[in-house]
């Protein structure tokens, strides 16, 4: 007979979410993550969604079909190359950037009224806190800077990534009283079930 093992590990999370596809195409999120991401926009309605960090693009594609759902907003997804599937580039309601976030002209999120930013990029401290220094400007109030992966303190990644996310939240909460960390999300399924530990951040 089976008999089911105890819980699941945050190793063996870790290494199924890079194996998760979203219509086939690689999507690199925790699943919780993924339930929260329908929540949020849910909640917040976004007209324009920033996401730094698009790779294959499969996060792209679901963020850009919760949008359909709600019948409105567009993504702009940002990366340093051109490497994601066709099925991402068709999507009437994505527009890519290959020039690296520190290229994207903040002058194009001008025009929208809830504007939500994902940060997902190299995760690395210092390249961390410049693109949430520079997006942070047009998140919306009440909307969200959320910023991923700070589970590579939890997997003992840290000093690989010069710090990391978690270091480059922590700086850049202590410059500025416009964010804070929304708990309800973190501690959502149990304390910091989630990959992006401190990372959702609310603008006031
Ligand atoms: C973790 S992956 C993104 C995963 C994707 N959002 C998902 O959930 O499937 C990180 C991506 O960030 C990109 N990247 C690295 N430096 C960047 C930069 N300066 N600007 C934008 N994207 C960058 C990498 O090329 C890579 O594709």
């Amino acid at each position: 007979m089976f008999k089911s093992k105890k819980a699941f590990s945050l190793e063996g999370i870790d290494k199924g979410h890079h194996k998760v596809t979203y219509k086939g195409v690689p999507c690199i999120k925790c699943p919780f993550d993924y339930v929260l991401y329908q929540m949020i926009i849910d909640e917040i309605k976004p007209d324009l969604i920033i996401e730094i960090g698009t790779n294959k693009g499969g996060s792209t594609l679901y963020l850009a079909d919760l949008l359909e759902l709600q019948g409105k907003g567009v993504v702009h997804s940002i990366d340093i190359s051109d490497g994601c599937s066709q099925l991402v580039k068709d999507h009437p309601r994505i527009s890519l950037f290959h020039q690296g976030w520190e290229n994207y002209d903040l002058a194009m999120a001008s025009n929208y009224s809830k504007v939500l930013v994902i940060e997902d990029a190299s995760h690395y401290y210092p390249s961390t806190l410049g693109a949430i220094q520079k997006f942070s400007q047009v998140v919306t109030p009440g909307s969200y800077l959320i910023v991923e992966d700070g589970i590579i303190d939890d997997l003992g990644l840290k000093k690989e990534y010069q710090g990391g996310p978690v270091k480059a939240i922590e700086e850049f909460l202590n410059s500025t009283s416009e964010f804070e960390i929304d708990m309800k999300w973190v501690n959502f399924f149990g304390p910091s079930a989630t990959f992006n530990t401190i990372g959702y951040l609310k603008k006031i």
